[in-house]
């Protein structure tokens, strides 16, 4: 039987691995600090990986697959010093945000990363995930599978930007949706389960190297055209200028009070990258419209009007559309 550890395995992307693990037949160990369950079939083990004795637990037994999505550099760096030599296969869990620029159209993975961080200083995603890519690349070279995830959407996401669109064309119905001018803007992103796939089937083979893990780059017309005839909204699209909007503190991308997914125009290379190896690596993308259609039930079954990490409420929303000419 295949022994497979994830550190991690009860959030979100992780704990759709762990079960694409038990479903594949696969004995699988989830580390993490207990506070969620963890997938049916799979063994919990407590630990703080900020603790220096997280991986006694672990450190003795042989491991076929480790897979590992943290984002803090020590914590990476710990698990390969106590893990590294008793692991077949290691996959670490990156992000398209380890590249330094943002202005390269079809950029593939041979871009410039961002410099690696350096403890102590102030906290950078980007440069934590380069230097997460170091420790393992330098701890087990020919036996790392390198993933960098672009916007992972789909059912459970507990950031709620992608879903924001659909679930506010349902809630919109007949009535308006303010989105920004959608010219020139484009997205790209992954379904959780495509990912968490390729990531179990390249572990399984023991598939060595890097791969740009995101969908085909759309323009955002057409993600949002997908999105209003899934959700069957009739309303008109009131589409407001970047700088009425921002001059309205609405912001981009995430967060409360945005409009998920616009981004700032003077970032042509971030929805724009090259796939072309995940495709080599048997990487697959399901159809939007499926995307959309199961984030649509789930955004249902949380509330189309609840309160959001990500996005405008609906009333912020209408407050907005009454302030348009
Ligand atoms: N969302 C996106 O669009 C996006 C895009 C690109 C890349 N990514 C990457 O995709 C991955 C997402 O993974 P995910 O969804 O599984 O993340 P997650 O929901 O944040 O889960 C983190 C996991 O790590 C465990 N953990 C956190 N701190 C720990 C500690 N101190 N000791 C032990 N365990 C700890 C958590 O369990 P406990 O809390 O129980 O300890 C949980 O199992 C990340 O690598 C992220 O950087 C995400």
């Amino acid at each position: 039987m295949t022994d497979v550890l994830i550190l991690g395995g009860t959030g979100w992307l992780s704990g759709r691995v762990a079960a694409r693990w038990v479903a594949d037949g696969a004995s699988v160990t989830c580390l993490a600090r207990g506070g969620r369950p963890v997938p049916d079939g799979a063994t919990l083990v407590v630990a703080d990986r900020a603790e220096a004795d997280a991986y006694t637990a672990v450190a003795a037994r042989e491991w076929d697959e480790v897979v590992d999505i943290s984002s803090i550099p020590e914590h990476v760096d710990s698990a390969v010093r106590a893990l590294a030599e008793r692991a077949a296969h290691w996959t670490y869990v990156s992000s398209l945000s380890v590249y330094a620029s943002d202005v390269d159209v079809d950029a593939d993975e041979t871009a410039a990363l961002h410099e690696p961080a350096v403890t102590g200083e102030e906290y950078d995603y980007g440069r934590a995930k380069s230097a997460a890519e170091a420790s393992v690349r330098a701890a087990l070279a020919e036996r790392v599978a390198i993933v960098r995830p672009g916007l992972i959407v789909g059912p459970g996401d507990p950031t709620d930007r992608f879903g924001y669109w659909v679930g506010r064309f349902a809630l919109a119905g007949a009535e308006p949706v303010l989105a920004p001018v959608l010219d020139g803007l484009r997205a790209q992103v992954i379904d959780v389960d495509d990912l968490a796939g390729f990531i179990t089937a390249r572990g399984g083979a023991g598939w060595h190297g890097v791969a740009n893990a995101t969908g085909e780059s759309i323009p955002l017309r057409e993600l949002l055209t997908a999105a209003r005839e899934a959700a069957g909204h009739t309303g008109p699209l009131v589409e407001a200028d970047d700088e009425w909007l921002t001059a309205r503190d609405v912001a981009h991308w995430a967060g409360p009070r945005s409009l998920p997914l616009w981004l700032p125009r003077d970032m042509p290379g971030f929805a724009t990258r090259s796939i072309r190896a995940y495709h080599a690596a048997g990487g697959g993308l399901r159809d939007l419209g499926q995307t959309l259609r199961r984030t649509l039930s789930d955004e249902r079954g949380r509330g189309l009007d609840r309160e959001r990490r990500s996005g405008l409420s609906r009333a912020e929303e209408l407050e907005l559309l009454a302030q348009r000419p």
